[in-house]
Protein backbone atom coordinates (compact mmCIF):
# COMPACT_ATOMS: atom_id res chain seq x y z
CA UNK A 1 0.00 0.00 0.00
CA UNK A 2 1.44 3.43 -0.98
CA UNK A 3 1.97 5.75 2.25
CA UNK A 4 -0.42 8.79 2.13
CA UNK A 5 2.58 10.89 3.26
CA UNK A 6 6.57 10.95 3.10
CA UNK A 7 7.90 10.33 6.24
CA UNK A 8 10.97 12.63 5.41
CA UNK A 9 8.82 15.64 4.94
CA UNK A 10 6.75 14.55 8.51
CA UNK A 11 10.17 13.95 10.24
CA UNK A 12 11.61 17.70 9.35
CA UNK A 13 8.10 18.96 9.98
CA UNK A 14 8.48 17.26 13.54
CA UNK A 15 11.59 18.86 13.95
CA UNK A 16 10.62 21.89 13.43
CA UNK A 17 7.97 21.59 15.89
CA UNK A 18 10.52 20.55 18.61
CA UNK A 19 13.00 23.72 17.80
CA UNK A 20 10.25 26.16 17.85
CA UNK A 21 8.32 24.69 21.12
CA UNK A 22 11.43 24.25 23.44
CA UNK A 23 12.06 28.43 23.19
CA UNK A 24 8.08 28.61 24.37
CA UNK A 25 8.39 25.27 27.15
CA UNK A 26 11.35 26.79 28.92
CA UNK A 27 12.08 24.54 31.95
CA UNK A 28 8.24 23.24 31.50
CA UNK A 29 7.07 19.92 30.35
CA UNK A 30 4.54 19.66 27.68
CA UNK A 31 1.71 16.83 29.16
CA UNK A 32 -1.48 16.72 27.09
CA UNK A 33 -2.95 19.65 25.06
CA UNK A 34 -5.89 20.23 22.98
CA UNK A 35 -6.59 23.15 20.65
CA UNK A 36 -2.78 23.71 19.20
CA UNK A 37 -1.06 24.16 22.59
CA UNK A 38 -0.06 21.90 25.25
CA UNK A 39 -0.92 22.62 28.72
CA UNK A 40 2.77 23.06 30.81
CA UNK A 41 3.61 21.07 33.65
CA UNK A 42 6.31 20.93 36.52
CA UNK A 43 8.19 17.95 36.33
CA UNK A 44 5.98 16.43 38.94
CA UNK A 45 4.41 13.25 37.15
CA UNK A 46 5.04 9.69 34.56
CA UNK A 47 4.77 12.00 31.02
CA UNK A 48 7.65 13.84 32.05
CA UNK A 49 10.48 12.09 29.97
CA UNK A 50 8.75 12.12 26.82
CA UNK A 51 9.66 16.07 26.20
CA UNK A 52 13.21 15.45 26.89
CA UNK A 53 13.42 11.94 24.50
CA UNK A 54 11.64 13.84 21.71
CA UNK A 55 14.38 16.80 22.12
CA UNK A 56 17.19 14.41 22.33
CA UNK A 57 15.90 12.37 19.36
CA UNK A 58 15.91 15.34 17.19
CA UNK A 59 19.84 16.19 18.42
CA UNK A 60 20.67 13.15 17.30
CA UNK A 61 19.34 14.25 13.65
CA UNK A 62 20.44 17.90 13.72
CA UNK A 63 23.83 18.35 16.19
CA UNK A 64 21.97 21.19 17.27
CA UNK A 65 24.31 21.86 20.26
CA UNK A 66 21.99 24.71 21.89
CA UNK A 67 18.91 21.68 21.62
CA UNK A 68 21.40 19.75 23.75
CA UNK A 69 22.13 22.32 26.23
CA UNK A 70 18.67 22.87 26.51
CA UNK A 71 17.90 19.15 27.44
CA UNK A 72 20.71 18.87 30.03
CA UNK A 73 19.56 22.06 31.96
CA UNK A 74 16.46 19.57 32.38
CA UNK A 75 18.21 17.02 34.12
CA UNK A 76 17.90 18.48 37.58
CA UNK A 77 14.20 18.65 37.81
CA UNK A 78 14.49 14.75 37.29
CA UNK A 79 17.07 14.17 39.96
CA UNK A 80 14.89 16.18 42.13
CA UNK A 81 12.21 13.27 41.57
CA UNK A 82 15.02 10.99 43.30
CA UNK A 83 15.69 13.14 45.71
CA UNK A 84 12.13 14.24 46.91
CA UNK A 85 10.80 11.03 46.00
CA UNK A 86 7.83 12.91 43.92
CA UNK A 87 5.64 10.08 42.01
CA UNK A 88 8.28 7.47 42.04
CA UNK A 89 6.96 4.13 41.05
CA UNK A 90 7.52 1.72 38.33
CA UNK A 91 7.67 4.36 35.67
CA UNK A 92 11.71 5.40 36.51
CA UNK A 93 12.09 3.53 33.03
CA UNK A 94 10.06 6.38 31.06
CA UNK A 95 11.54 9.04 33.03
CA UNK A 96 14.94 8.12 33.21
CA UNK A 97 15.69 5.96 29.89
CA UNK A 98 14.58 9.43 27.60
CA UNK A 99 16.25 11.62 29.78
CA UNK A 100 19.57 10.54 31.54
CA UNK A 101 20.54 7.46 29.69
CA UNK A 102 20.09 9.51 26.58
CA UNK A 103 21.97 12.34 27.68
CA UNK A 104 24.90 9.97 28.75
CA UNK A 105 24.43 8.01 25.18
CA UNK A 106 24.51 10.90 22.87
CA UNK A 107 26.65 13.27 25.01
CA UNK A 108 28.87 10.88 26.83
CA UNK A 109 28.29 12.96 30.31
CA UNK A 110 29.04 10.97 33.05
CA UNK A 111 27.06 12.37 35.52
CA UNK A 112 23.99 11.31 33.52
CA UNK A 113 24.93 7.52 33.35
CA UNK A 114 25.11 7.92 37.11
CA UNK A 115 21.67 9.07 37.62
CA UNK A 116 19.83 7.17 35.29
CA UNK A 117 21.70 4.01 37.76
CA UNK A 118 20.22 5.40 40.90
CA UNK A 119 17.02 5.18 39.13
CA UNK A 120 17.59 2.20 37.94
CA UNK A 121 18.38 1.05 41.03
CA UNK A 122 14.97 2.37 42.97
CA UNK A 123 13.11 0.43 39.92
CA UNK A 124 14.98 -2.53 40.75
CA UNK A 125 14.31 -1.95 44.35
CA UNK A 126 10.71 -2.61 43.15
CA UNK A 127 11.20 -6.09 42.08
CA UNK A 128 8.89 -8.65 44.65
CA UNK A 129 10.54 -11.95 44.74
CA UNK A 130 7.26 -13.91 45.56
CA UNK A 131 5.58 -13.91 42.36
CA UNK A 132 8.63 -12.44 40.33
CA UNK A 133 7.13 -9.09 38.95
CA UNK A 134 7.88 -5.23 39.40
CA UNK A 135 5.36 -3.77 41.70
CA UNK A 136 3.41 -0.99 39.44
CA UNK A 137 2.51 1.64 42.04
CA UNK A 138 2.20 2.59 45.81
CA UNK A 139 4.92 1.87 48.74
CA UNK A 140 6.99 -1.72 48.41
CA UNK A 141 4.72 -4.17 50.48
CA UNK A 142 1.70 -1.56 50.74
CA UNK A 143 -1.73 -3.64 51.39
CA UNK A 144 -4.05 -2.52 47.91
CA UNK A 145 -1.09 -2.19 45.12
CA UNK A 146 1.87 -4.35 46.81
CA UNK A 147 0.46 -7.37 44.82
CA UNK A 148 -0.61 -5.59 41.83
CA UNK A 149 1.92 -5.58 38.10
CA UNK A 150 0.60 -3.32 35.08
CA UNK A 151 1.35 -3.55 31.14
CA UNK A 152 3.35 -0.46 31.07
CA UNK A 153 6.02 -1.88 33.50
CA UNK A 154 7.28 -3.92 30.07
CA UNK A 155 8.35 -0.51 28.70
CA UNK A 156 10.39 0.28 31.83
CA UNK A 157 12.80 -2.72 31.82
CA UNK A 158 15.41 -1.31 29.34
CA UNK A 159 16.36 0.85 31.99
CA UNK A 160 17.33 -2.36 34.03
CA UNK A 161 18.73 -4.19 31.09
CA UNK A 162 20.96 -1.22 30.39
CA UNK A 163 22.47 -0.79 33.85
CA UNK A 164 23.09 -4.72 34.26
CA UNK A 165 25.28 -4.41 30.78
CA UNK A 166 26.54 -0.87 32.07
CA UNK A 167 27.47 -2.95 35.40
CA UNK A 168 27.47 -6.61 34.99
CA UNK A 169 25.13 -6.80 37.74
CA UNK A 170 22.63 -10.22 37.10
CA UNK A 171 20.37 -9.02 39.58
CA UNK A 172 19.02 -6.15 36.93
CA UNK A 173 18.04 -8.58 33.73
CA UNK A 174 17.23 -11.19 35.89
CA UNK A 175 13.88 -9.00 37.36
CA UNK A 176 13.32 -7.93 33.72
CA UNK A 177 12.98 -11.10 32.22
CA UNK A 178 11.54 -12.51 35.29
CA UNK A 179 8.58 -9.83 35.36
CA UNK A 180 8.40 -10.14 31.36
CA UNK A 181 7.63 -13.75 32.00
CA UNK A 182 4.57 -12.71 34.57
CA UNK A 183 3.69 -10.14 32.00
CA UNK A 184 2.88 -13.01 28.97
CA UNK A 185 1.90 -15.86 32.08
CA UNK A 186 -0.61 -13.65 33.08
CA UNK A 187 -1.05 -10.44 31.79
CA UNK A 188 -1.50 -11.79 28.63
CA UNK A 189 -4.85 -14.10 27.73
CA UNK A 190 -4.63 -17.19 25.46
CA UNK A 191 -5.61 -15.16 22.45
CA UNK A 192 -2.98 -12.48 23.23
CA UNK A 193 -5.16 -9.62 24.31
CA UNK A 194 -4.21 -8.49 27.76
CA UNK A 195 -5.37 -6.99 31.11
CA UNK A 196 -4.14 -3.92 32.15
CA UNK A 197 -3.12 -4.90 35.01
CA UNK A 198 -2.62 -8.39 37.35
CA UNK A 199 -2.55 -9.24 41.51
CA UNK A 200 -0.71 -11.62 43.11
CA UNK A 201 -1.08 -12.34 46.66
CA UNK A 202 2.18 -10.89 47.60
CA UNK A 203 2.51 -12.43 51.21
CA UNK A 204 2.62 -16.17 48.63
CA UNK A 205 3.25 -14.98 45.53
CA UNK A 206 -0.03 -17.13 44.11
CA UNK A 207 -1.64 -14.98 41.00
CA UNK A 208 -4.63 -14.05 41.65
CA UNK A 209 -6.86 -11.95 38.89
CA UNK A 210 -6.43 -9.54 36.06
CA UNK A 211 -8.32 -6.50 36.44
CA UNK A 212 -8.19 -2.70 34.44
CA UNK A 213 -7.30 0.44 35.67
CA UNK A 214 -7.84 2.73 31.99
CA UNK A 215 -9.65 0.43 30.22
CA UNK A 216 -13.60 0.05 29.97
CA UNK A 217 -13.76 -3.29 32.17
CA UNK A 218 -11.59 -5.75 33.91
CA UNK A 219 -12.83 -8.49 31.13
CA UNK A 220 -12.06 -5.76 27.99
CA UNK A 221 -8.98 -4.52 25.87
CA UNK A 222 -7.39 -1.27 26.97
CA UNK A 223 -5.67 -0.21 23.65
CA UNK A 224 -2.74 1.83 25.23
CA UNK A 225 -1.73 -1.23 27.55
CA UNK A 226 -1.89 -4.02 24.06
CA UNK A 227 0.39 -0.96 22.34
CA UNK A 228 3.10 -0.82 25.16
CA UNK A 229 3.02 -4.95 25.72
CA UNK A 230 3.99 -5.16 21.76
CA UNK A 231 6.99 -2.48 22.35
CA UNK A 232 8.34 -3.46 25.38
CA UNK A 233 8.54 -7.21 24.77
CA UNK A 234 9.75 -6.26 21.15
CA UNK A 235 12.58 -3.97 23.20
CA UNK A 236 12.94 -6.89 25.64
CA UNK A 237 13.46 -8.94 22.40
CA UNK A 238 16.20 -6.42 21.12
CA UNK A 239 17.94 -6.60 24.28
CA UNK A 240 17.72 -10.55 24.91
CA UNK A 241 17.84 -12.37 21.43
CA UNK A 242 18.11 -15.75 23.30
CA UNK A 243 14.64 -15.49 24.86
CA UNK A 244 12.69 -16.49 22.11
CA UNK A 245 9.38 -16.37 24.66
CA UNK A 246 9.47 -12.31 24.53
CA UNK A 247 9.06 -12.06 20.26
CA UNK A 248 6.35 -15.04 20.33
CA UNK A 249 4.32 -12.60 23.42
CA UNK A 250 5.28 -9.56 21.13
CA UNK A 251 3.90 -11.70 17.92
CA UNK A 252 0.08 -12.57 19.47
CA UNK A 253 0.07 -8.90 21.14
CA UNK A 254 0.75 -7.42 17.52
CA UNK A 255 -1.81 -10.14 15.67
CA UNK A 256 -4.69 -9.26 18.54
CA UNK A 257 -4.05 -5.57 18.36
CA UNK A 258 -4.50 -5.50 14.67
CA UNK A 259 -7.30 -7.86 14.45
CA UNK A 260 -9.15 -5.65 16.33
CA UNK A 261 -8.97 -2.28 14.79
CA UNK A 262 -12.08 -0.54 13.49
CA UNK A 263 -12.58 0.02 9.58
CA UNK A 264 -9.81 3.17 9.51
CA UNK A 265 -7.40 1.73 11.92
CA UNK A 266 -6.93 4.01 14.53
CA UNK A 267 -7.79 2.21 17.75
CA UNK A 268 -10.48 3.31 19.80
CA UNK A 269 -8.90 3.52 23.09
CA UNK A 270 -11.03 0.41 24.01
CA UNK A 271 -10.72 -1.84 21.56
CA UNK A 272 -13.17 -4.30 22.89
CA UNK A 273 -15.59 -1.32 24.13
CA UNK A 274 -18.62 -2.12 25.63
CA UNK A 275 -21.55 -0.42 24.30
CA UNK A 276 -22.55 3.04 25.47
CA UNK A 277 -19.06 3.75 26.36
CA UNK A 278 -17.89 7.09 24.32
CA UNK A 279 -16.08 5.98 21.68
CA UNK A 280 -12.92 8.23 21.77
CA UNK A 281 -9.78 7.16 19.56
CA UNK A 282 -6.06 6.83 20.88
CA UNK A 283 -3.93 7.75 18.22
CA UNK A 284 -1.03 7.25 21.01
CA UNK A 285 -1.49 3.74 20.72
CA UNK A 286 -0.95 3.31 16.98
CA UNK A 287 2.50 5.84 17.44
CA UNK A 288 3.31 3.47 20.04
CA UNK A 289 2.43 -0.15 18.37
CA UNK A 290 4.06 0.96 15.13
CA UNK A 291 7.32 1.67 16.97
CA UNK A 292 6.80 -1.73 18.20
CA UNK A 293 6.01 -3.44 15.50
CA UNK A 294 9.14 -1.79 13.22
CA UNK A 295 11.28 -3.14 16.25
CA UNK A 296 9.35 -6.63 15.97
CA UNK A 297 10.01 -6.75 12.21
CA UNK A 298 14.16 -6.15 13.46
CA UNK A 299 14.33 -9.07 15.66
CA UNK A 300 11.62 -11.72 13.86
CA UNK A 301 12.74 -11.22 10.08
CA UNK A 302 10.61 -14.49 8.80
CA UNK A 303 7.52 -12.38 9.72
CA UNK A 304 8.68 -9.31 8.94
CA UNK A 305 6.78 -8.80 5.76
CA UNK A 306 3.69 -8.79 7.88
CA UNK A 307 4.75 -6.54 10.59
CA UNK A 308 5.68 -3.86 7.45
CA UNK A 309 1.83 -4.12 6.45
CA UNK A 310 0.92 -4.04 9.78
CA UNK A 311 3.27 -0.83 10.03
CA UNK A 312 2.02 0.71 6.64
CA UNK A 313 -1.56 0.52 8.06
CA UNK A 314 -0.82 2.37 11.64
CA UNK A 315 1.18 4.89 9.35
CA UNK A 316 -1.11 5.67 6.96
CA UNK A 317 -3.83 6.07 9.53
CA UNK A 318 -2.10 7.43 11.51
CA UNK A 319 -0.98 10.32 8.71
CA UNK A 320 -4.59 10.57 7.03
CA UNK A 321 -6.44 11.06 10.49
CA UNK A 322 -4.65 12.09 13.28
CA UNK A 323 -1.35 14.23 12.15
CA UNK A 324 -2.23 17.45 12.75
CA UNK A 325 -0.72 19.99 9.63
CA UNK A 326 -2.27 23.39 11.00
CA UNK A 327 0.28 25.53 10.81
CA UNK A 328 0.95 27.21 14.51
CA UNK A 329 0.20 23.02 16.08
CA UNK A 330 2.53 22.62 18.65
CA UNK A 331 1.86 18.50 18.37
CA UNK A 332 2.23 15.93 16.19
CA UNK A 333 -1.04 13.97 16.68
CA UNK A 334 -4.63 14.77 17.29
CA UNK A 335 -7.35 12.22 19.31
CA UNK A 336 -5.34 11.08 22.10
CA UNK A 337 -6.95 9.66 25.41
CA UNK A 338 -5.19 9.53 28.21
CA UNK A 339 -7.69 8.21 30.82
CA UNK A 340 -11.34 8.04 29.72
CA UNK A 341 -13.06 6.45 32.69
CA UNK A 342 -11.27 9.47 34.91
CA UNK A 343 -12.35 12.13 31.91
CA UNK A 344 -8.72 12.94 31.74
CA UNK A 345 -7.87 14.23 28.37
CA UNK A 346 -9.74 12.78 25.45
CA UNK A 347 -9.27 13.77 21.42
CA UNK A 348 -6.17 15.89 22.69
CA UNK A 349 -2.58 15.68 22.18
CA UNK A 350 -0.55 13.09 24.44
CA UNK A 351 2.93 13.87 24.61
CA UNK A 352 3.91 10.06 24.58
CA UNK A 353 1.91 9.64 21.28
CA UNK A 354 3.99 12.45 19.54
CA UNK A 355 7.45 11.10 21.60
CA UNK A 356 6.67 7.58 19.63
CA UNK A 357 5.09 9.52 16.26
CA UNK A 358 8.98 10.85 16.36
CA UNK A 359 10.67 7.91 16.86
CA UNK A 360 8.37 6.12 14.09
CA UNK A 361 9.49 8.74 11.58
CA UNK A 362 13.32 8.56 12.61
CA UNK A 363 12.81 4.41 11.77
CA UNK A 364 11.16 4.78 8.72
CA UNK A 365 13.71 7.14 7.59
CA UNK A 366 16.65 4.71 8.17
CA UNK A 367 17.71 7.57 10.66
CA UNK A 368 17.08 5.98 14.18
CA UNK A 369 19.65 6.17 17.10
CA UNK A 370 17.79 3.93 19.83
CA UNK A 371 17.57 5.69 22.84
CA UNK A 372 16.00 2.27 24.44
CA UNK A 373 18.62 -0.73 23.26
CA UNK A 374 21.91 0.17 23.61
CA UNK A 375 24.32 -1.87 21.99
CA UNK A 376 27.71 0.48 22.72
CA UNK A 377 29.04 0.70 26.73
CA UNK A 378 30.31 4.09 26.69
N1 LIG B 1 -0.65 4.43 32.64
C1 LIG B 1 0.11 5.08 31.67
C2 LIG B 1 -0.65 5.34 30.44
O1 LIG B 1 -1.57 6.10 30.48
O2 LIG B 1 -0.35 4.78 29.43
Amino acid sequence: MARTQDPQHLLDTAMQRVQQNWRIYGSKFPNYGDGTRYALKENINWVAGFWPGMVWLTYAQTGDEELAGYAAALLPSFERRLDENIHINHDLGFLFTLSAQAQHQLTGDEDAAALAMRAAAVLLGRYRPKGRYIQAWGPIGEEARGGQMIMDTMMNLPLLFWAGQRTGDSRYATAALDHARATAAHNMRPDGSTFHTFFFNQHTGEPMHGATHQGAADESLWARGQAWGICGFAMAAQWCPDQPFLVETARKMARRFMAELPADDVPLWDLWLPEGMPDYRDSSAASIALVGLLRLAQVDPENAVEYKAYATRLFDALTTHCWDDRPDAQGLLLHGASHVPKGQWMDAYMIYGDYFMLEALTMLTDTHVDLWVSTVIR
